[in-house]
Order: structure tokens, then C-alpha cells, then sequence
């Protein structure tokens, strides 16, 4: 039995991974090492440190509701509540504005408009100043911020919000894809071409060609916390911040802006948030920005948390998209050539839309070869929310673009929609290895996971079973789908990919870990500890990590782009090895040994015979006058990219996986149920196979809920009518598979130098999702005998299912009919 109060019995059985304490085995895995083990005595493993389970370090504090969140921080003396008013109307100029009432409220302290902004009005993530913290004399979408009251409660700033009157003068509006074309296409960004080889000549030289266009829709982020931030004055101009970002730096820097003051007098500190999924990455800034100037202009603490319908009405989502694709391919059904045109609706100002429609791109072959291809990114601007980042960052939806290659191959040529993918893989080595932006897959091990996966949930023998009941079967239909993902990862703007670390060793041998990365529930901090823990041997409870301030690590990236480990990971172990070499050094001197004599286990430091409790050790290293504190700093390695050739190597390597999913569907009224999910996903050698399993199993649901449940609507005046839990379907408990079978890669060390040979886990398997989309489809494909591809578009409500069957039933009648095929 496992001690119901030890930290270390999470998963393990579920990830099929050894998590014995290895004894006297870790030369072999210190090989993998980036550095060079600075001992060769033989080392035994502390428990739960990295590569190993260790329970998530705020576990005990989420289920039991003691985890501070900002809304839960202890409130200053005299705090102030923030509310902003909003724009209602799409686009149109500001006649007027009156806030007389809003001021005469009771309880108002002041009301915010943009010309109390000292600096510039401006909080552009992409240096583009096209996003102003409150709007001026033009609004661009319905929910935009125009001015904020702060009030002694947040009761009252809600209620006077209310009084404001505002005149408008409406001016046209553009709200999605085809409507942002019709009226010229104008972009928030600029586009980006891949091409190798010669698409459109291709084309029509291959044997046969099919083209269309598919439509997947956006997504709410939906983290349980919503956008949140606390400001506090300090002497002379300091101002300290606490914001639920994701990108605390760039938090910062927008708050000097806004007050036009150094970055050096403006601190923010972020311990976790309640869910970030990339809507944090940027849309964070707004609501501390605002605090920050509540808080300077008033001398008195500041705080803003957003009302969940306030939240959904002013953030940007995940971007939906209209692909046009056209793939020339042969009966073997190999692709010979791809053309495709990704278009975005990006909202009212550029944001991230650059680089979520370049990832778009880099993942529209997702693990396929295309021998001519070329594409195209349309970042529209629309007068709706700003889409952002959301898990995957445009990723997903390129994938989305190359999946529904492969299902129209299958069904032109009859094939088994597996066969088409096992056809079009990279093949590593081969030519048939390069990517549309000219880097080698060096490692494609996609075709392999998926014929593994196949035979393990046993791919084949149901996939007949289905059709047989299918077959027999009127209104229920079953489907089945396995599809792959490859994942790159790194983030395509170079100069991000660095980080950095900071760790103290206090005299009595406890240990305090700080890094840039920000922890969202994703298990990050979790993996940084374990580091530590590996690393000296130390138990969990004898390392602290702190949360994130910019005044301890500073200039830091935000933790997107699955990156969060791999970058301070490296930035930690570079902080803890300085330490250690100091250590070693000194441990080697005091107890007369050689340096390879030292080692560090979970008995202590041994010194040649000696064994020294590690609180001795550091001790007498004090004594000594030995430095206990270091920072640590790392960049990846080998990346390069330019967008104007659309060349190079913007990742390090790729993640992995395959899933397989399995539906029924009621094709009466559309409903549907996810039978069972079996994955297998690729986290390299995992840092915490507890954890990365929850991450594969979280981003999966997540994935299925973006392209079945969750949908996005906008009235005719730009109104985004599903800004509530009541309206807008996450999935829920019951929604979950009925079966669930999720398994990590074993020994599968990354072949790059990540940290421990580990792969990035955050976004990949939000892919995996995908296949319950293709199973949906599968099922639906049966009502026509399996003769036309479905074009199910995305999300696949029962709505949309409902009229795809119709569809394809009438298709079927049509056939049926003497003498109409
Ligand atoms: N997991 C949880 N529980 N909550 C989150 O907000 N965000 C995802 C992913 N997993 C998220 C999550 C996203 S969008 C990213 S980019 C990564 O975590 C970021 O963290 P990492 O780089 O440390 O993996
Ligand atoms: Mo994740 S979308 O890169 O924050």
C-alpha cells in the first residue's frame, strides 16, 4: 500500500514508467545529462525528484481551496475596486461621452478615461501601438474598454459603470472571414508565404486533385480564475503589482508605459494563476495597467478583477479560421502537391495574430510531407475582441487544414483514412523529410507511434466492427479515427527563447528556487523543484519555490509556447550547478578528498567516507565564506528563422503523438458520445510522468470541447452573444470519454539537449483532440455508404452534425434514385 500522505504516488502506474528509486543506475542517466556529472561515485536518485512523479507543489492547497489566487490576497488598508465601462457598439465614433452620473455615484473615487494616462495610451504587446488601453475618440469592437471608475467597493464601481451615456456615431463593420474580404481584406499583420517546389504547376500534373474550403471556429479560454490584477503604490513612484499574467516582463513594461516611468520602479509578481491556456499571455496587461494607474493617481491600492461576462465580452480568443485548400495526389493516395490559404479572423488590433498565423503555417503539413506546397497566412482585422494565444497557437488550426487533406484523400480513393496518414508521413533521412519552411524532420517517429497505437487499442478489427453495426443500424452511428501530431517547439520570435534562474541556499541547507516562468496550474514549478531536489538529493519539503517577480529574475519571456520547462529548467539547473561546483569545490578542500570523491545522495553529501547531513555541509560552506546564491541563464540552442524567405529552423525539435478515438452518434438529433480514447504521446523522457499525463489528458478534453461543444456567437452588431457559462459549453465530467486510455512514450529520450532529455508537454496534446472530430465525421460518412468525404466543419455541435447527416442522406437518396446518380 502507498502512504495516502506521501507525495510521491501520483500516476506512476498510469504513465507504464519505472519510478523505483534507482540505485547505483545513475551514471546511465546522467549521460543524457547536459553537463558532464562533475562526480562518478555512484548516486542514488532522491524520491520524486526530476523524471520522476512528484505530486503538483500547490496539490493539497487547489483541492482544498487554500491556494492564493489575486482576488484572495490579503487586502491593503484603504483599497479601491476598479470596473470598466465598455463599448457598445462594434465600430463608431464617440459623439459624446457623459459620465457626470457615473462621478455622482455613491462610493465613486474617481472615474478613469484615457486622458488621465500620463504616459502613452497604449498597450500594443507587438510594438505596433494599434491598442489603446481605453478607447478615445473611435471604438473597434463591442466590449471595448472607454473608461474605468474606481469606487470604494466593487459593488459600486459595477452599479455607476451603468450611468455612463454615450453617443455614438456608428461607422461600418467588419465582424468575420468573409465579410473582412468582401470589404478589401485588410490585415493587423503582414502575410506570410511558404512554398518549396512549385504548387500551382504541380496541381494539375498530379492524377487527381480535389479542393474546398473548411471553417473551424474560435475558442474562450474559459480559466476558472478570470483576469485579475492589484496594484500598490510605493515611495517616490515605486508601484508594485500583482497581475495573473502570463508574461509578467511585458506586464511590467506596459505599466511604464502607461505611467511613463523606469522599469525599474515597477515590480510585478505573479504565484500562480488559475488557468492561463495563453489568454494571459497578453490580455492580462489591460487590467493592470488600469489598477497601476488607479493606484498612482490615487496614492491607494488598486485592485481589478473582471466579472466572468465582462471577461468573455472584452478578451480575445483563439482565432477561427477559413482554409482553402487544394491537394493533387495519386490512387496510392500520396499527396504530390498542396496549396492552401489560411485565413483569421484577428479582431480589432495585432496582438499575437502575427505569430499565432505563422505557427498556423509551420503546423499545416502537421506530420505529412508535401513534395510542392505552398501557403498562405490572411490575418484579417475584424471589429471584434483581439484574438490571442490559446494552447497551440494557431498550431491546431493549421492542423485542422492538413487532417481535412487527408480525409479527402480517403475517400476519393477508398483508402482507410490510417493508410492515407501512414502513406504521408515525414520519413527522417529520406527526401521526403523536409518541411514547407525548409527544416529537416530529423526525427520523425510520427508513422511509428501511430502503427504502435493502432495495434495497442486494436485500430483495424474495430474499425470493421463499427461498419458491420453500422450497417445494421439506423440512426445510431459509430466512428472511429487515429490521428498523429507534430508539434514544434520553441518559440518562432528567436529572441524569446531565453530565460533565466535564481536560487539561494540558506544556512540551515533549505533551498529557494525562483525562475521566470510562471505556473498556471501546468505543473512548472512542480518540475523546477524536482530539479533541485535531483540535483542535491534533497527532499521535496526542502525546497521552496517562491513566486515570480520581475525584481529577481528579470527581462524575462512569457511561459508560452510549451516552452516554460525546457527554457528555465535549463536556467535553474545552470543556477544550481554553479552552487554545486562552489560545494564541491570547497567539500573537497575541507574533507581533504578529491573532487570526484563528492557526491550527493539522499544520506547526505559523502566525502570520500565521510558522510555529511547537507545542512552541515552548507553550514560549514558558510563558515567558509562560500557563495550560496547564484542565478543561472540559458538560450536554446540552433534556432533560426527568417519570415521574409520563409527559411529556417524556428524549433528545436518536435513533440509527438497519436490518438484514436471512438464516437457514436445519434444522427436523429445530433447528439454525440466519446466512447473511448487511447493515446500515446511523446514527452521525451518525462520530467514528471504524473504530471505530463494530466497535461495530455487535460489538453485532450480541452481539444475535443474547441471542436465539438464550444461555440462562439456574434449578433449582427457584433454583440458576442455566448459570454456565459449558460451559453458557451465547456466540456464537463460527463462529457469525458468512457474510456481513457492514456500512456506516455517510454525510453524515449529527446535527441536534442533539453533539460533530462525531456520533451515540452503544454500544447502538443491539445491536438489529440482532433481525433474526435475525424471519428464524428467517420460516423457521419456512413449515412452516405462511406462514398463522399463529409466536410464536417468545426465545432461539430449537434447542430452541425445534424446538417451534415441531412446532407449526406439526401446525397445518398439522390444516388439511390433511378436514373439522378
Ligand atoms: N495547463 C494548465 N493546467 N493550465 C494552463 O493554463 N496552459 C497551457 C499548457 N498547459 C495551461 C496548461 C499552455 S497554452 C501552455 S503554452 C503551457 O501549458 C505553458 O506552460 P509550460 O510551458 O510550462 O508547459
Ligand atoms: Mo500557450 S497558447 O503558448 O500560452
Amino acid at each position: 500500500m502507498s502512504d495516502p500522505d506521501s507525495p510521491f504516488d501520483l500516476g506512476a502506474g498510469m504513465a507504464g514508467l519505472s519510478t523505483e528509486v534507482i540505485d547505483g543506475t545513475e551514471a546511465e542517466t546522467s549521460a543524457l545529462n547536459a553537463r558532464p556529472a562533475p562526480q562518478n561515485a555512484p548516486l542514488k536518485l532522491v524520491k520524486g525528484g526530476a523524471s520522476q512523479p512528484l505530486r503538483h507543489e500547490s496539490g493539497v492547497l487547489h483541492v482544498s481551496g487554500t491556494a492564493a489566487y489575486i482576488d484572495d490576497l490579503p487586502e491593503p488598508k484603504g483599497l479601491l475596486h476598479l470596473a470598466p465601462g465598455l463599448s457598445t457598439k462594434a465600430s463608431a465614433r464617440i459623439l459624446s461621452m457623459d459620465l457626470e452620473a457615473v462621478r455622482a455615484a455613491p462610493g465613486i473615487v474617481l472615474v478613469l478615461t484615457a486622458d488621465d494616462i500620463p504616459g502613452h495610451n497604449d498597450v500594443s504587446p507587438v510594438g505596433k501601438h494599434d491598442e489603446p488601453l481605453l478607447a478615445t475618440d473611435t471604438v473597434s469592437y463591442y466590449g471595448q474598454m472607454i473608461f474605468a471608475v474606481v469606487a470604494e467597493t466593487r459593488a459600486q464601481a459595477r452599479a455607476a459603470v451603468r450611468l455612463a451615456k454615450i453617443i455614438y456615431e456608428d461607422l461600418p463593420a467588419v465582424l468575420d472571414v468573409a465579410q473582412a474580404r468582401a470589404a478589401g481584406g485588410e490585415l493587423v499583420w503582414r502575410s506570410l508565404t511558404l512554398s518549396r517546389g512549385d504548387a500551382p504547376a504541380a496541381l494539375p500534373k498530379a492524377p487527381r486533385r480535389v479542393s474546398g474550403s473548411l471553417s473551424v471556429g474560435g475558442q474562450e479560454h474559459f480559466y476558472l480564475e478570470g483576469q485579475a490584477a492589484m496594484a500598490m503604490p510605493g515611495e517616490d513612484g515605486e508601484m508594485r503589482v500583482w497581475s495573473s499574467t502570463q508574461h509578467p516582463t511585458e506586464t511590467q513594461l506596459m505599466v511604464t508605459h502607461v505611467l511613463d516611468c523606469p522599469g525599474a520602479l515597477v515590480t510585478v509578481e505573479v504565484r500562480r494563476m488559475g488557468g492561463g491556456f495563453g489568454g494571459k499571455e497578453t490580455q492580462a496587461n489591460g487590467p493592470a495597467c488600469l489598477t497601476a494607474l488607479a493606484a498612482s493617481i490615487t496614492g491607494r491600492a488598486a485592485k481589478l478583477r473582471l466579472d466572468r461576462d465582462d471577461d468573455m465580452t472584452i478578451t480575445g480568443k483563439r482565432h477561427d479560421f477559413v482554409i482553402d485548400y487544394d491537394v493533387g495526389f495519386d490512387d496510392e493516395g500520396r499527396i504530390h502537391a498542396v496549396d492552401m490559404v489560411l485565413a483569421a479572423r484577428c479582431g480589432w488590433s495585432a496582438d499575437l495574430s502575427g505569430p499565432v498565423t505563422d505557427r498556423a503555417l509551420f503546423h499545416a503539413d502537421n506530420a505529412y510531407y508535401y513534395p510542392d506546397v505552398r501557403l498562405r497566412s490572411e490575418p484579417l482585422k475584424t471589429n471584434t475582441q483581439s484574438n490571442t494565444a490559446y494552447r497551440g497557437f494557431g498550431g491546431p488550426q493549421g492542423i485542422v487544414g492538413a487532417e481535412r487533406l487527408i480525409e479527402e484523400i480517403a475517400y476519393a480513393t477508398g483508402l482507410d483514412p490510417l493508410d492515407v496518414r501512414l502513406r504521408n508521413a515525414y520519413e527522417s533521412g529520406t527526401t521526403r523529410d523536409l518541411t514547407p519552411y525548409h527544416m529537416n524532420v530529423e526525427d520523425s517517429i510520427a508513422a511509428d507511434l501511430m502503427k504502435t497505437l493502432a495495434e495497442d487499442c486494436d485500430y483495424r478489427k474495430r474499425r470493421e466492427d463499427i461498419r458491420a453495426f453500422n450497417a445494421k443500424s439506423r440512426f445510431i452511428r459509430r466512428g472511429i479515427a487515429l490521428t498523429p501530431v507534430k508539434f514544434g517547439i520553441a518559440f518562432t520570435a528567436t529572441h524569446y527563447n531565453q530565460a533565466g534562474a535564481l536560487v539561494h541556499i540558506y544556512t540551515d541547507g533549505s533551498v529557494q528556487v525562483n525562475h521566470g516562468g510562471c505556473e498556471m496550474g501546468q505543473g512548472l514549478h512542480t518540475k523546477m523543484v524536482q530539479i533541485v531536489m535531483r540535483e542535491f538529493a534533497l527532499e521535496a519539503d526542502r525546497v521552496r519555490i517562491t513566486a515570480t517577480n520581475t525584481g529577481k529574475v528579470p527581462n524575462t519571456s512569457a511561459t508560452a509556447a510549451s516552452s516554460g520547462a525546457d527554457l528555465n529548467g535549463m536556467a535553474v539547473l545552470d543556477a544550481v550547478t554553479k552552487i554545486k561546483d562552489r560545494l564541491i569545490m570547497f567539500a573537497a578542500e575541507h574533507w581533504s578528498v578529491t573532487e570526484k570523491e563528492i557526491a550527493f545522495t539522499p544520506d547526505g553529501v559523502k566525502a570520500g567516507d565521510t558522510l555529511i547531513p547537507f545542512p552541515d555541509l552548507i553550514k560549514a560552506a558558510y563558515f567558509a565564506r562560500i557563495s550560496l546564491s547564484s542565478n543561472g541563464f540559458y538560450k536554446t540552442p540552433k534556432i533560426h528563422w527568417n519570415p521574409d524567405t520563409g527559411r529556417g529552423r524556428p524549433f528545436l525539435y518536435f513533440a509527438y503523438g497519436a490518438a484514436c478515438s471512438e464516437v457514436a452518434v445519434d444522427t436523429l438529433t445530433g447528439e454525440m458520445q466519446i466512447e473511448r480514447v487511447d493515446i500515446l504521446h511523446d514527452a521525451g523522457q518525462s520530467l514528471n510522468p504524473a504530471i505530463d499525463i494530466g497535461q495530455v489528458e487535460g489538453a485532450f478534453v480541452q481539444g475535443a470541447g474547441w471542436l465539438t461543444t464550444e461555440e462562439l456567437v456574434w449578433d449582427a452588431a457584433g454583440r458576442l452573444r455566448t459570454h456565459a457559462p449558460s451559453t458557451y459549453k465547456i466540456p464537463g465530467c460527463s462529457d469525458r470519454p468512457r474510456i481513457f486510455n492514456v500512456r506516455l512514450l517510454e525510453n524515449a529520450p529527446n535527441r536534442e539537449d533539453s533539460i533530462f532529455r525531456s520533451k515540452a508537454v503544454g500544447e502538443p496534446p491539445f491536438v489529440h483532440g482532433l481525433s474526435v472530430l475525424h471519428a464524428i465525421s467517420d460516423a457521419l460518412a456512413s449515412l452516405n455508404h462511406y462514398r463522399t468525404c463529409p466536410r464536417l466543419d468545426a465545432p461539430a455541435t449537434p447542430e452541425t452534425i445534424l446538417r451534415c447527416a441531412d446532407r449526406l442522406r439526401k446525397t445518398a437518396e439522390a444516388h439511390a434514385a433511378p436514373g439522378t446518380a
